[in-house]
């Protein structure tokens, strides 16, 4: 492959499209036959056989862990949940109107301030500080989520695992085991998905050596976007507002939509041209759920709307992606909308955390792409008083 400095012009693609700056061993997105790897493990067979915690190991690790050592990560997160005294004070003084995507960006930046050794590159140090932050994540939320509807905030469960313990403190009351599954493995379809503007954004602030908290705190922060992480809470709005506005009639809602050239939210990938597999494989989640809560009615919606929309955005190669069905999934776990993003960030963390690690450890070069210059050159200063 030629670097871009052996070629001398610099290249123009709008919004870094197709554009290689690294390399991986993390992550393959086959997009044009809708196939996606970790680590060269098809996502299917993780989904079918994995949990958030063997799926973690295996990106922070760069393998699959044996017993001991997936037992001995697991603890250290069941050991790592609770967050410190000062973190709860500063959540309770949130506005409690706050959305949790601003909550979490910034108890996450708070938390980097209180780490005496927050700049260190050790890596023994870095995996420590990362099991920790995959750990508090879901409490920071939780808390949040409960100290703003004046509830008790729920202490975090050993007994439980990831997905279980969230559900747990975010309701007060233990989750079932088909929740548990289910959840834990929109989870796993969550944690990884290569060089997403989220990660860029993680990956940018690493690149200058900043330190790994404020390279999350970008990550969030892109995250929370509609175009991107955004787009599962928007997805569910969507659905409701088909319901409440147009009577469930998809078919009105979307020729009206794209006659506005708006978009509809949960479709379209800036890398699959083909159907995400993600969202084949949460389909599914979303019809076991279905059944299991006895309420087919969003999950109808929805493959309704995506078989009206195919012929349409079918023909620019735009099909649901990943935020589509866990916007149904997580309505039907009883969790608020708005926090389905930070959701998705308590997975994709992971994928930051283990991009920020494979990129210091190979080249770790400063990001700083170009602009092409297309204004005027050489003109006069004018005086402000002689500014019209
Ligand atoms: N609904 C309707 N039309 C769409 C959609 C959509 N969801 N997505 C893309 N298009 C159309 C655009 O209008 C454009 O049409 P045009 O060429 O006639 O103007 C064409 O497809 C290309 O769109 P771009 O914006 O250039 O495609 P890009 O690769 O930049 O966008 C994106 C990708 C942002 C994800 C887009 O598909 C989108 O906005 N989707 C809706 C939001 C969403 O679901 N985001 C989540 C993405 S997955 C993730 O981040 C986890």
């Amino acid at each position: 492959m030629k670097d871009i400095r052996e070629i001398g012009e610099p290249v123009f693609s709008s919004g870094l499209e197709n554009i290689y700056f690294s390399e991986t061993k993390l992550c393959y997105i086959d997009g044009e036959n809708g196939r996606l790897y970790y680590l060269g493990i098809p996502i299917e067979e993780l989904a079918d056989n994995s949990t958030f915690e063997e799926s973690s190991y295996l990106l922070l690790y760069q393998k699959l862990p044996n017993k001991e050592e997936l037992e001995n990560f697991d603890r250290k997160l069941r050991e790592n949940r609770e967050i410190s005294e000062i973190l709860l004070k500063e959540e309770e003084l949130i506005p409690k109107n706050a959305h949790p995507m601003d909550v979490i960006r910034t108890i996450v930046s708070f938390n980097g301030m209180l780490d005496e050794k927050a700049t260190s590159r050790n890596e023994e140090e870095l995996l420590e500080k990362a099991n920790k932050l995959i750990a508090m994540l879901p409490t920071i939320v939780a808390y949040f989520h409960r100290i703003r509807n004046n509830l008790n905030t729920v202490k975090p469960d050993r007994e439980l695992n990831h997905a279980g313990n969230f559900l747990y403190m975010l309701r007060g009351e233990k989750p079932s085991d088909i929740e548990i599954e289910i959840f834990d493995k929109t989870l796993i379809l969550y944690l990884e998905h290569g060089m997403n503007a989220s990660t860029f954004s993680a990956i940018v602030t690493a690149s200058t050596q900043s330190d790994i908290y404020s390279s999350i705190t970008s990550a969030i922060g892109t995250l929370k976007g509609p175009l991107h992480g955004g787009a599962n809470e928007e997805a569910m709005k969507m659905l409701f507002e088909i319901d409440e506005k147009y009577n469930g009639d998809v078919e009105k809602y979307l020729k009206e939509k794209l006659a506005r050239k708006e978009r509809i939210m949960g479709f379209g990938h800036r890398v699959y041209k083909a159907y995400d597999p993600r969202a084949r494989i949460l389909k599914n989640l979303a019809l076991k759920l279905a059944d299991y809560t006895n309420n087919r009615k969003w999950i109808d919606m929805q493959i309704q709307l995506e078989e009206k929309a195919g012929p349409i955005l079918g023909e620019k190669q735009i099909y649901p992606n990943v935020d589509y069905y866990a916007a149904s999934i997580y309505y039907m776990l009883k969790i608020p909308f708005d926090l389905y993003t930070p959701i998705f960030a308590i997975a994709r963390i992971v994928g930051w955390i283990s991009h920020i690690l494979e990129y210091w450890k190979s080249s770790g070069r400063l990001i700083r792409p170009r602009e092409k210059y297309i204004g005027e050159l050489n003109k006069p200063y004018i005086k402000i008083n002689e500014r019209r």
